[in-house]
């Protein structure tokens, strides 16, 4: 019979895998606190209606990227493709709105592209998100970005560069289309077939096509403009980054490709990664929350991609600290003993002393065997003369010594030295 695999674009994680993994999610849980940022969890399934309004119906991820079907006949639904248009729909149908106002949030969790899976780009990967909706102070803006690199910084990522532009408000936004436009109108043959469409439908999507000529074509055309407040707002992230200590270009950076940015908006890719170099990127989105039927309210927010941290820090801080030796196992002398020894391993995790054995009937040398490799500090020797003089052998194979200790205060001995609940 031919073997299943994982689908094209999907991984497992295996358990070293995972402990990798799990250092990411602690970090950034440690620093969400740390910055005040709170959890939520949205469904990984939404209507489609929700990314069209937000993310845009002329962008590469509504277009081409989400996994979308229809449910029984009746609604149109995608996995999600990222976050923010969940967690703010999230915010208004909770009242966060109301009951809140200003709300710092941060997600973890698996989203889903249909994208041309290769290295560091794939269809279902995972993001650490946070959003801080309410405010339209720069100082959110300087926070989070601050919150990103200190974040890819404790998760070992070196040779990041932060890119930061503003793509202004939605006027500002309208004023430069309109000329990049016309701009681009009599170079139009030198952009890909895509691009030429997208000069009608969303010139900024020209900025951010996976052709490098059209982006370098477009770029130069220099048609970014600015009102006095956003220049302001933006002059004000500049100089708090620059205060606190926060390294960024703002010479080759301006649109994303999602259409709810308004003003600042940032990257941060990290050198050797190849063509997918952006492990993290967000941005302000003032219009969000009242184009989602809320009222209007200023908000910021970034994601960074776990697979692309993982990817960028390379073995460097993420991996996981050697386990220590903890815990029991409880090797097995004669088979007919597997139930007495099966109370002892029960009584022993329910002190919360993790307590393993085997239950094959193993030999005593294939059950030390295995107590090494699952890195028990004891291996605890039950055998039928043990049993007979109430006592049990403890052996510390960290140690390398040996003890007798009486059937009546094992659990509470052991308890003791692993600290557990039942001394
Ligand atoms: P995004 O730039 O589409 O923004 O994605 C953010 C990060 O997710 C990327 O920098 C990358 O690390 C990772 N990523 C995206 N697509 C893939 C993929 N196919 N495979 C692996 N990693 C991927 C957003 O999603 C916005 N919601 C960010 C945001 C939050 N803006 C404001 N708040």
């Amino acid at each position: 019979m031919t073997m299943l695999q994982a689908l094209r674009g999907t991984t497992d994680l295996l358990p070293e895998e995972v402990a990798r993994w799990s250092a990411v999610e602690h970090a950034a849980r440690r620093l969400a606190r740390i910055y005040g940022y709170r959890e939520v969890r949205t469904p990984v399934i939404e209507e489609a209606a929700l990314f069209l309004r937000s993310v845009g119906e002329t962008t590469d991820i509504v277009q081409k990227e989400m996994f979308r079907f229809t449910d029984r006949g009746e609604h149109e639904i995608v996995l999600r493709p990222e976050g923010t248009a969940a967690v703010v729909r999230a915010y208004l149908e909770r009242n966060l709105h109301k009951t809140e106002g200003f709300a710092k949030l941060f997600y973890l969790g698996p989203m889903f592209r249909a994208e041309r899976p290769q290295a560091g780009r794939f269809r279902q990967f995972h993001q650490y998100g946070v959003e801080a909706i309410g405010s339209t102070s720069p100082w959110v803006d300087v926070e989070a970005i601050a919150l990103c690199v200190h974040i890819l910084r404790e998760c070992g990522v070196g040779d990041a560069t932060v890119w930061l532009a503003s793509m202004g408000c939605r006027k500002d936004q309208a004023r430069s289309a309109e000329e990049l436009r016309k701009r681009l109108e009599p170079h139009k043959s030198k952009l890909c077939k895509e691009c030429q469409a997208r000069l009608q439908k969303n010139v900024f999507r020209v900025l951010d096509c996976k052709n490098p000529d059209c982006h370098a074509i477009a770029w130069d055309m220099k048609a970014f403009f600015l009102c006095n407040d956003c220049t302001a707002h933006f002059q004000e992230v500049r100089r708090g980054l620059k205060e606190t200590g926060i390294a960024f270009d703002d010479t080759k950076y301006f649109a994303r490709g999602l259409d709810y940015y308004t003003r600042t908006v940032f990257e941060v890719r990290v050198k050797g990664l190849g063509a997918q170099d952006a492990v993290a990127a967000g941005g302000r989105y003032d219009q969000l929350v009242e184009e989602l039927g809320g009222p209007p309210m200023g908000a910021f927010g970034f994601a960074a991609g776990i697979e692309r941290v993982l990817m960028a820090a390379g073995t460097g801080a993420t991996s996981a600290e050697p386990p220590a030796r903890a815990g029991v196992y409880l090797a097995v002398a004669q088979p007919p003993l597997i139930g007495e020894a099966f109370r002892l391993v029960q009584r022993l995790r329910e002190c919360g002393v993790p307590a393993l054995m085997d239950y094959d009937g193993k030999s005593l040398k294939a059950q030390f065997r295995e107590a090494d490799k699952a890195l028990a500090r004891l291996v605890a020797v039950l055998g039928e003369t043990e049993l007979a003089q109430g006592s049990i052998t403890v052996k510390d194979l960290g140690a390398g010594s040996q003890r007798t200790v009486p059937l009546d205060s094992f659990i509470e001995e052991i308890s003791r030295e692993e600290q557990g609940r039942c001394h």
